[in-house]
């Protein structure tokens, strides 16, 4: 390990990519997290002495300083045991996330949550502004840092600043609840460019600047009074495609994927749910339709299974709690009524997976099931269209899912309407392969053609386009 330098592109999210894992010496590493955000801006990185802000996950890190992890620098952001109540359980996810997801549960407004992600954005934006190199690209990722680009600019004019929002940005009357509303929307628009999953939450983006802040604005952009020219656009994310290709095609993965198919009794056809436990994302309505299909006789037991893998979450929030409670309640249920010996209707597993794993459940799967209330985009449907490199198997998407936008041949569903899912699950089920495969091949195109990497690119490209006088003005300001 070596320490890190100034950088001239500065990743900040409220998590590090990495996992604190103990060693067999029982000394401390770190392992590289999975996700498709720190794959897509690796090259970039590297090419550009990177750095990555953020928590790495625990309270008794105190002194943990900078550090290198295989050619990534990364700079840790503590945060107390209270920071984390406040800040990431209170403010961001008892009050922000269920605002941007339509209510799906009911938000807590608390003054001293607010406080907290104040502080907790401040810190964040010191040390931003403490490791960017001069006139550094800093990127600054979602719900829980949108204070971060207005204090960054505060600290570092010079900077060149982006913001993407990785989850809804909600309709005006719902975000006009906020008592801070002001306030976040001044963070948000210190950036040059705003990015949003789709068209709509950037709209209500802008209309809300327009309402609620005062500034002018013209279709995608708004004029500040200090000069300044801000864009907010959609810029949908996907995943590493050529990755779960490469990954679908692995024969250990294609192997443990039969192996699976056996394991639960080789039935004609296997549906799949994979989500984190959340109750945005509709795993009991989902789970209830199926249970519903095969008391009324619709489907056998012997015919089909569905395997719901629920990945633990936020687990010290009451609400998240609740759910797992319900969900728990349901299954037992429903295979106590309606399952047999060495045959349950639901496979349940409260669990999370490695990449291959959910590769194998991926190419085992003939029918995905992706039934959100409200998501930004969702990501695991397009992992599973990926994975489907032979063209074969359905994907039942919730037309609230920003994948519904880009995948529109998916059987697409209204996640609050338990008869209408019934009836996508039996045609999905019941589809002519002919018809399966016409659908997943036009799927595929588009998930193989718009990639992770496509996505980070076309954001910093933009972002380093906004401001065309940018380097010519700071270069001007530093020889007056
Ligand atoms: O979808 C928003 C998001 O913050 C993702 O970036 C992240 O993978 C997921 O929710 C889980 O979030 P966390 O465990 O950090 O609360």
């Amino acid at each position: 390990m070596t320490t890190p330098g100034r950088a001239d592109l500065v990743i900040v999210a409220n998590r590090l990519p990495v996992d604190r894992v103990v060693l067999p010496d029982g000394s401390v590493g770190w392992r590289r997290s999975p996700g498709g955000l720190v794959s897509a801006l690796e090259p970039v990185m590297r090419a550009n002495d990177g750095a990555w802000i953020g928590w790495p996950g625990a309270t008794d890190d105190a002194d943990l300083q900078p550090f290198v992890d295989d050619g990534l620098q990364l700079v840790p952001v503590h945060l107390s045991a209270d920071e984390v109540t406040e800040f990431y359980e209170g403010f961001s996810n008892g009050t922000l996330w269920p605002l941007y997801h339509d209510l799906v549960a009911k938000p807590e407004f608390h003054r001293e949550w607010w406080d907290s992600y104040v502080r907790v954005n401040q810190r964040f934006a010191q040390r931003a502004a403490e490791i960017a190199a001069d006139n550094a690209t800093v990127w600054v990722q979602d719900y829980q840092l949108q204070l971060v680009p207005q204090m960054l600019r505060e600290l570092r004019p010079d900077l060149r600043i982006g913001f993407y929002l990785h989850i809804p940005f909600p309709p005006t009357e719902l975000f006009s609840q906020l008592p801070w509303r002001r306030q976040i929307l001044e963070g948000m628009l210190g950036a040059d460019l705003i990015g949003f999953q789709l068209p709509g939450g950037a709209g209500n983006f802008v209309r809300l600047v327009r309402q609620r802040v005062g500034h002018k604005t013209h279709r995608d952009l708004i004029y500040l009074p200090d000069g300044r020219t801000v864009k907010a656009a959609a810029f949908p994310i996907s995943i590493d495609s050529a990755g779960f290709i490469e990954l679908a095609h692995d024969e250990g993965v294609q192997a443990r994927a039969d192996e699976i198919r056996k394991e639960l009794g080789s039935p004609r056809k296997i549906f799949l749910g994979i989500d984190r436990l959340d109750y945005t994302k509709g795993i009991y309505a989902r789970l209830r339709a199926f249970a519903e299909l095969i008391a009324d006789g619709a489907l056998d037991v012997e015919d089909a299974v569905f395997v719901q893998v629920a990945t633990p979450s936020r687990e010290r929030v009451e609400q998240y709690r609740i759910l797992r409670d319900e969900i728990d309640r349901l299954v037992g249920r429903t295979n106590g009524d309606l399952g047999r010996i060495g045959r349950p209707a639901i496979s349940y597993l409260h669990s999370s997976y490695p990449r291959e794993e959910m590769a194998a459940l991926y190419r085992a799967a003939d029918i995905m099931v992706v039934t959100p209330y409200r998501d930004g985009m969702n990501l695991v449907a397009k992992e599973y269209v990926a994975c489907r490199y032979e063209d074969t198997g359905a994907l039942v998407l919730s037309e609230f899912a920003g994948a519904a936008r880009e995948l529109r041949q998916a059987y697409l569903v209204n996640p609050y309407d338990i008869n209408g899912m019934k009836a996508a699950l039996m045609e999905a089920f019941n589809a002519e392969p002919k018809e399966t495969t016409r659908r997943m091949r036009a799927m595929r195109k588009t998930v193989v053609e718009n990639d992770v990497a496509k996505w980070a690119d076309g954001f910093l490209h933009d972002l380093s386009d906004i401001r065309p006088d940018h380097d010519k003005t700071m270069r001007a300001i530093a020889s007056s």
